[in-house]
């Protein structure tokens, strides 16, 4: 059992949720998720973490509530305990020195965006930071991101915040005047294709993080299939992250809607019990 030793909402409908899990926290790397279930019957949870604490032997993360397994865990308050918490899963962010980073985060990708952007920072690149949402109460983690990043930029899609746009307006204008050495993109695939789509113009390597439907989240389901240059990969154990100008959006969008119909049916009778990875 996986204590709750803290919960704070951050936006309407996301948490941010710190759990005791001393041996994970000491072997997490930027990058790596976990996959939580909060009692037998339920569904697994795939999510990012976004942070840990080696000394107090714990690890945060994000969630949102969007069906039944995840308004559960969200439900569960301060000292209550999760069933299991499995990993780290996933493969670390290959993080090098690199020049100027631009961390590119849509909606509750920031989640999984800020990890990744602190370990760029860390290894000694300058980041800039570009988070998007469709309004001002959706823009999540923007102190966060301010503290490790050497500029953030926010953009809302009904201009009620920042500048007015998507995530790709901001991208464009920070390359057309600085130099951008890397990409990181992780948000709705939509985002992330776009991204690719505007990088690969400029020649800008891109990497993408991956949120397929996961299952077991070790390789054995083959539910998170994904094809990068024309190859199978299994997102779990080969990615989260793959090269964007790579990944084949238009399948992985294909595949995300194969359980649409099924969600709404859930979410209009039961409460839905499909969810994938923040
Ligand atoms: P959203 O739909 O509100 O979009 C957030 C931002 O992404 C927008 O404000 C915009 O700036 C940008 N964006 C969206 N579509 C775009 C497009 N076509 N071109 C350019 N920019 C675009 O995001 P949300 O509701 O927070 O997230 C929705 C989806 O994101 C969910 O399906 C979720 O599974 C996925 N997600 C993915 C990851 C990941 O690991 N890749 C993490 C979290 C969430
Ligand atoms: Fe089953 Fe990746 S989640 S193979």
């Amino acid at each position: 059992m996986y204590r709750i030793i803290s919960k704070n909402k951050i936006a309407e409908d996301i948490f941010k949720i710190e759990i005791k899990a001393p041996l994970i926290a000491s072997k997490r790397k930027a990058g790596q998720f976990v996959v939580l279930r909060p009692e037998e019957t339920s569904e697994r949870i795939p999510l990012t973490i976004f942070d840990s604490d080696i000394c107090k032997g714990t690890i945060t993360v994000i969630i949102q509530a969007v069906g039944k397994t995840t308004r559960k865990i969200v439900s569960l308050e301060k000292g209550g305990y999760l069933l299991d918490v499995a990993g780290p899963l996933g493969n670390p962010t290959c993080i090098e020195k690199n020049g100027n980073v631009a961390v590119v985060a849509g909606g509750v990708g920031t989640a999984v965006a800020y990890p990744v952007a602190k370990a760029f920072r860390e290894a000694g690149n300058k980041v800039i930071g570009i988070i998007g949402a469709r309004t001002k109460n959706l823009v999540i983690l923007e102190d966060e991101m301010k503290a490790i990043t050497s500029g953030l930029f926010i953009t809302t899609d009904d201009g009620s915040y920042g500048m007015r746009g998507f995530v790709t307006d901001a991208l464009e204008t920070l390359i057309r005047k600085d130099t951008v050495n890397e990409v990181l993109a992780v948000g709705p695939v939509p985002m992330m294709k776009a991204v690719c789509d505007l990088t690969k113009k400029y020649k800008i390597k891109t990497i993408v993080s991956l949120n397929p439907i996961m299952v077991d989240g070790t390789g054995m389901c083959g539910a998170c299939r994904v094809t990068v240059g024309g190859k199978t990969k299994f997102t779990c154990v080969d990615g989260p992250e793959f090269d964007g100008h790579e990944v084949d959006f238009d399948e992985l969008s294909r595949r995300l809607r194969g359980y649409s119909d099924m969600e709404k049916h859930y979410i209009g009778h039961k409460g839905c019990n499909l969810e994938n990875k923040v």
